[in-house]
């Protein structure tokens, strides 16, 4: 029974220190994670944002901002043509050309880079591989949502998580793994919803249902259960602990009884 109590208190503390950690680096600083592509990139490069030289001729919002960004000219010439696939399957729609051109332009541009894309090697100059993308659930599903008529695309990909699994293939130098924060609002997390356009705005009708409709996109129910402002999961983490914690006080309290019983015991 004890043993089983310090297990769950190593559990708790553990948890708790990860839980204290992100707290305590919740500010995203600007940083480079990777850059260039085929025929020498992608290749890991940690530096801090600058102006591309020669200025970039595509993602010019995200790249051209006081702080600079990450990518560079090379990269953007492929990405460019790489992205014309992308135009041609989604073309019907430019809402949803112009919702996954965004997510990709701040995947290889944004000066926040490092703190959305994960990488599993870490030298300057090695090749980037396995990619990792932490963007919130609501940018996913909206993006998805402004695409899902066109074409197959919701015959091809049923729910939008499935979208995600395959979207960078085509237009990026290296396919990326999309990862979802546990809290959507992850200050850690790919989010740019102020740059989101809906289908109904440029799409036709064929593309776009709603805009057939004078009706308007039901609102998004975020999908994580919360009590409060925190995660359900936390929550109960935090019961738990608790719950444990009083366990393991009660556990001593008894012991010291006992031990306190015998020396009476031994003295009289
Ligand atoms: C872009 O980055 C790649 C990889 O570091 C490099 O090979 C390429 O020369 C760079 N292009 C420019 C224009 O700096
Ligand atoms: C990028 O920003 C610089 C300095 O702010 C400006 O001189 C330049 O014209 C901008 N380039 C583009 C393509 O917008």
């Amino acid at each position: 029974m004890e043993k089983i109590i310090i297990i769950l208190i190593i559990i708790c503390l553990t948890r708790g220190e990860k839980t204290i950690k992100k707290g305590v680096q919740a500010e995203p600083t600007p940083m480079c994670v990777w850059e260039g592509a085929p025929p020498n990139g992608p290749v890991i490069y940690k530096r801090p944002p600058q102006q591309a030289d020669p200025p970039v001729q595509d993602c010019i919002p995200i790249q051209n901002g006081t702080l600079g960004g990450c990518c560079n000219y090379t990269q953007m010439l492929y990405f460019t043509e790489k992205f014309k696939t992308a135009i041609s399957f989604f073309g019907g729609c430019p809402a949803c050309v112009n919702n996954i051109h965004t997510t990709w332009c701040h995947y290889d541009c944004d000066p926040y880079q490092a703190s959305f894309v994960s990488t599993t090697n870490h030298e300057d100059g090695q090749p980037l591989l396995y990619p990792k993308l932490t963007m919130c659930r609501r940018w996913a599903k909206a993006v998805y949502e402004s695409c899902q008529w066109v074409h197959f695309v919701s015959s091809m990909w049923p729910t939008y998580e499935a979208f995600w699994i395959t979207q960078g293939g085509d237009t990026l130098p290296i396919a990326v793994e999309v990862l979802y924060p546990e809290n959507d609002d992850d200050p850690f997390a790919l989010c740019p919803l102020d740059e989101l356009e809906k289908c109904e705005d440029s799409c036709d009708c064929l593309t776009c249902p709603i805009a057939c409709q004078s009706g308007q996109m039901p609102p998004y129910e975020n999908d994580e259960k919360k009590v409060g402002a925190i995660s359900q999961f936390n929550f109960w983490m935090i019961i738990g602990c608790s719950l444990i914690g009083i366990m393991f006080l009660f556990v001593i309290f008894k012991r010291s009884q006992e031990f306190f019983k015998e020396k009476k015991l031994q003295t009289f």
